[in-house]
C-alpha cells in the first residue's frame, strides 16, 4: 500500500448467509474500482452483528462467507487490506472514546435506529444498537480514511463520523495539525438505493420481503423466478420514471448498472416490447454478473484456510494502523500512556 494515494474505507455486516443486489451494487462494486487510486481497507464488521443477537454459529458462518464475497467480487488482498472487525479490537477502544464525545440527542436522532427499534419495540432494543453508529465512526476515524463508500441509507451516520472527527480535532488538536481525517461519503446516484422487487416503494434490504431480494448466492432458478415476479405496474410503457413507475424503474437501473448500458439507450431499445422482455433481459444480466461471483466464493469456502489466511494478514496490517491512531487519540485526550 502506498501512503501517497487517498485512502478509503468501507464495512458490511454479516447478519445474513448471503449479500444482495443492494450491497453489491450499492457498495461492493464501488470498493472494487476504488482500488485503483485509493489505498483500500475493507471490513467485514462482527462486532456490529452483534446488535442481532446472532446464532454464534451462524456469526462464524456469514463472518467467513461475507469476507468470500468481497473475494469473489474482486477485492484483491495484494491491493487492499481485508479484515474482520473483531480482530482490531481498536475499534472497540476508540468506540468508547468517541461515545463520551456523542450526545445522547444527538443519537437518538439516527433515523435507522428508531426505525429498527421501533420494529421490535424499546424493550427489545439493545444498547449496542443505540451507540451503533459511533463504533461505525471509530471504524472510519481509526484508518484516516479519506473516502467511504456506501449506499444512500448510510449517508446519516457518515454525517455523525465526520461531526465526531471534526469534534475530536477542534476539540484536541491544532487546525495545522488534526488528530483524525474528516471522511467524505461516496455515493453513486445511480445505484444509492436499490429498491425491493416486491415492493419497490423500499429499499432492497435483508429484513425485507424475501421474494423482493436478490441475493449473490442464490441459485439461478430462484433469482429468474424473483425478477419476473417484480412488481411492475397496470400500464404498459417502459420508461424510467421512478415517481410513477418504481418497480420498472429499479429494473432499469439494475440492468444499467450491471450491463453498463445508460438508462436512456434501455428504454429506446424496449421501445413498444413488454414488461416480461425487459424481465428476461434483467434475468440475463443479472446471472451474467452474479453467476462468477458464485463459483469464485464456492472455491474460497472450499480452502477455510487460504480464507482465514487473508484475514489474518489484513487483521495484522490495520491493526498496526489502528494502534498508532488510537495511541495519538488517547494522548491527546490526556490518557497516560501504558508503558
Ligand atoms: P450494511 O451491512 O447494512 O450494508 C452494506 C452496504 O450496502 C449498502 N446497501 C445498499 N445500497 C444500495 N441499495 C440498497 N438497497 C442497499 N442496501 C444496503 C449500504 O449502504 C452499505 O454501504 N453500518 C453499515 C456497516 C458499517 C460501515 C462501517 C460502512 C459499519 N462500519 C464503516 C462504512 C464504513 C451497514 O450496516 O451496512
Amino acid at each position: 500500500m502506498t501512503s501517497s494515494r487517498p485512502r478509503v474505507f468501507s464495512a458490511m455486516q454479516p447478519t445474513a448467509d448471503s449479500l444482495h443486489l443492494g450491497n453489491y451494487l450499492g457498495a461492493l462494486r464501488q470498493w472494487v474500482a476504488l482500488q485503483d487510486t485509493h489505498d483500500a481497507i475493507y471490513s467485514v464488521v462482527d462486532l456490529h452483528a452483534l446488535t442481532v443477537a446472532p446464532e454464534p454459529e451462524a456469526l462464524r458462518r456469514r463472518s467467513r462467507v461475507t469476507a468470500a464475497q468481497y473475494l469473489a467480487a474482486g477485492v484483491d488482498p495484494e491491493r487492499s487490506l481485508l479484515f474482520l472487525q473483531s480482530h482490531v479490537p481498536e475499534h472497540a477502544e476508540l468506540a468508547w472514546l468517541l461515545s463520551c464525545l456523542t450526545g445522547f440527542g444527538e443519537a437518538s436522532r439516527m433515523t435507522q435506529f428508531k426505525d429498527k427499534s421501533a420494529r421490535v419495540g424499546a424493550e427489545a432494543t439493545n444498547v449496542g444498537l443505540f451507540t451503533y453508529p459511533v463504533l461505525m465512526a471509530a471504524d472510519i476515524l481509526l484508518y484516516n480514511t479519506d473516502l467511504v463508500p456506501v449506499g444512500e441509507d448510510q449517508k446519516q451516520h457518515l454525517e455523525l463520523s465526520r461531526n465526531l472527527a471534526q469534534r475530536l480535532n477542534s476539540r484536541y488538536a491544532t487546525e495545522d495539525s488534526p488528530l483524525v481525517t474528516v471522511p467524505e461519503p461516496y455515493i453513486v446516484k445511480e445505484t444509492a438505493k436499490i429498491y425491493d422487487l416486491a415492493d419497490p416503494g423500499s429499499k432492497m434490504s435483508k429484513s425485507g420481503h424475501p421474494s423482493g431480494l436478490i441475493e449473490l448466492l442464490d441459485d439461478p432458478k430462484t433469482v429468474a423466478t424473483r425478477i419476473k415476479s417484480a412488481v411492475t405496474d397496470a400500464d404498459t410503457v417502459i420508461a424510467f420514471d421512478p415517481v410513477n413507475k418504481p418497480g420498472v424503474s429499479n429494473l432499469l437501473s439494475i440492468h444499467s448498472a450491471l450491463s453498463g448500458v445508460p438508462v436512456e439507450q434501455l428504454v429506446a431499445d424496449f421501445d413498444g416490447k413488454m414488461y416480461g422482455h425487459l424481465k428476461v433481459a434483467v434475468v440475463e444480466v443479472v446471472e451474467n454478473a452474479l453467476g462468477p461471483v458464485r463459483e469464485r466464493v464456492t472455491e474460497l469456502l472450499a480452502r477455510p484456510e487460504e480464507l482465514d489466511e487473508i484475514l489474518a494478514d489484513g487483521a495484522g496490517k490495520a491493526r498496526a494502523i489502528a494502534r498508532t491512531t488510537l495511541a495519538r487519540v488517547y494522548d491527546a485526550v490526556g490518557l497516560v500512556p501504558a508503558r
